[in-house]
């Protein structure tokens, strides 16, 4: 059998190790070669080493002028939230009746749920996200039509059903039998099934009774290699109400280590309104933080404080938590983040965003070596970034000193339109001057 060798020039960026605690964090290769064999790296690193290695014939796909890096990896995304992204509201708990419920009512309809995980996937691929922790709805279907159409493009997602059966219309109630039937079906369908991985979803505390979050438990235990995601500390008014619901629990995220649910590939959004004691446990456990900077300045929620996260040793990601988050771009993504950072009077380098972005977020899921850098082996997820993208950047990237210089600019001023092409598993899957 032939393999199937390609090779792509540009200048290659991918981190090693997280740019706040070490020195030699990243691989930059200003003229670099990505030879891609069979969907997975081979290699990467400087042309003028590596291209007198490829067999005579081998084509070489020229980027040069921009960059290549892995894609990137949102950690907590709503695919039913797509269609009301932008919708105005006072906070998390009026936003969540007024607009998420009742357009996540419709995903019990198999035709709707595809058509909108059609259009979903190719958004996060138009902004070169390559991998996500996704939300369905408490529907069944609504997870089989969004597996079917990431695998149909070859992608790495996580994605799960979601838990919730209390505090909420009855249209999207689950009963905490059925959805630990349902999740453990699903579980089985779809879990590790060429790139799909499961994710137990249990909403939030506040939808879901002790017996559901028992049983969420007790698959999570049953399964230990899925994920676990949910939401946690990302807004005062849910935070009184989580202490009103679960009086003996220490905090918030104890409500979900008493069920069993901090744990490695346990992903939880927001994580603003923690403690010391929440934020030592979540390093002990290897729980892991999806911080969500769009979302939580739209929802007026809160800022995140990376400085303490980086103090307790929490694997942090970034994400764009989108129909609250205001953007699918990774890129916009960053930007907020580097001004929540300052609000709290920290200060986050551009390299740490992209660390984030990428094998932060890898490392965060248990997944380094599989996806996240250019690690031989690894699968070949990689976008190419276009600093000319549009007329500001151009400008503003042609003066750049340094490479942080550089990425600083990509982060504030990019967003989709400075994804020039998409590769998922050696594959195009998106090419923006095809689109
Ligand atoms: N908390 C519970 N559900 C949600 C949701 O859909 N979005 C956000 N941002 N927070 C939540
Ligand atoms: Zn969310």
């Amino acid at each position: 059998m032939t393999s199937n060798l390609q090779a792509y020039r540009g200048s290659l960026l991918h981190f090693v190790a997280d740019p706040a605690f070490n020195d030699q964090s990243h691989n930059w290769h200003e003229d670099g070669l990505l030879i891609v064999e069979d969907g997975k790296v081979q290699a990467a690193g400087d042309y003028a080493a590596l291209h007198a290695t490829l067999p005579a014939g081998t084509v070489v796909h020229d980027y040069s002028g921009k960059l290549l890096m892995p894609g990137f990896i949102d950690t907590h995304i709503h695919y039913p939230q797509t269609d009301m992204i932008a919708s105005p509201s006072e906070g998390l708990l009026p936003w969540l009746e007024s607009y998420t419920f009742p357009s996540e009512r419709q995903f019990g309809d198999s035709q709707h749920a595809a058509n909108v995980a059609d259009f979903f996937l190719d958004e996060l691929l138009r902004c070169g996200t390559t991998t996500a922790m996704v939300y369905c709805t408490v529907h069944p279907e609504s997870v089989d039509a969004f597996f079917a159409a990431s695998e149909q493009r070859g992608l790495r997602m996580v994605a799960g059903k979601v838990m919730m059966d209390r505090n909420c219309p009855d249209f999207l109630r689950d009963t905490a039998e059925s959805s630990a039937r349902d999740t453990e079906a699903l579980i089985q369908r779809w879990h590790k099934r060429g790139r799909s991985l499961y994710a137990i979803t249990p909403r939030f505390a506040p939808t879901s009774t002790e017996r559901q979050l028992q049983l969420a438990g007790e698959l999570a235990a049953a399964y230990p290699d899925t994920y676990i995601q949910t939401h946690v500390s990302e807004n005062e008014a849910e935070c009184a109400w989580v202490r009103e619901l679960f009086p003996n629990s220490r905090s918030y995220i104890d409500v979900y280590d008493s069920y069993g649910m901090m744990r490695p590939r346990a992903m939880y959004g927001h994580c603003i309104w923690l403690n010391e004691h929440d934020r030592r446990r979540m390093a002990e456990t290897q729980s892991a933080a999806a911080i969500c900077p769009t979302s939580n300045l739209f929802l007026g929620s809160g800022l995140f404080d990376f400085e303490r996260a980086d103090d307790a040793g929490v694997l942090l990601s970034l994400a764009t938590d989108v129909g609250a988050g205001t953007s699918f771009s990774m890129l916009q993504t960053m930007n907020e983040a580097y001004k929540v950072a300052r609000l709290k009077g920290s200060y986050l380098p551009a390299l740490r965003m992209f660390y984030l972005a990428t094998l932060g977020a890898a490392r965060s899921m248990q997944l380094e070596g599989t996806i996240g850098n250019f690690a031989s082996g690894a699968e070949a997820d990689f976008i190419v970034i276009d600093p000319q993208a549009t007329p500001l950047l151009q400008r503003r990237t042609s003066r750049s000193n340094s490479l942080e210089e550089l990425l600083f600019a990509l982060a504030l001023l990019g967003d989709d339109r400075a994804i020039a092409a998409t590769y998922a598993a050696g594959r195009q899957v998106h090419a923006r001057d095809m689109t």
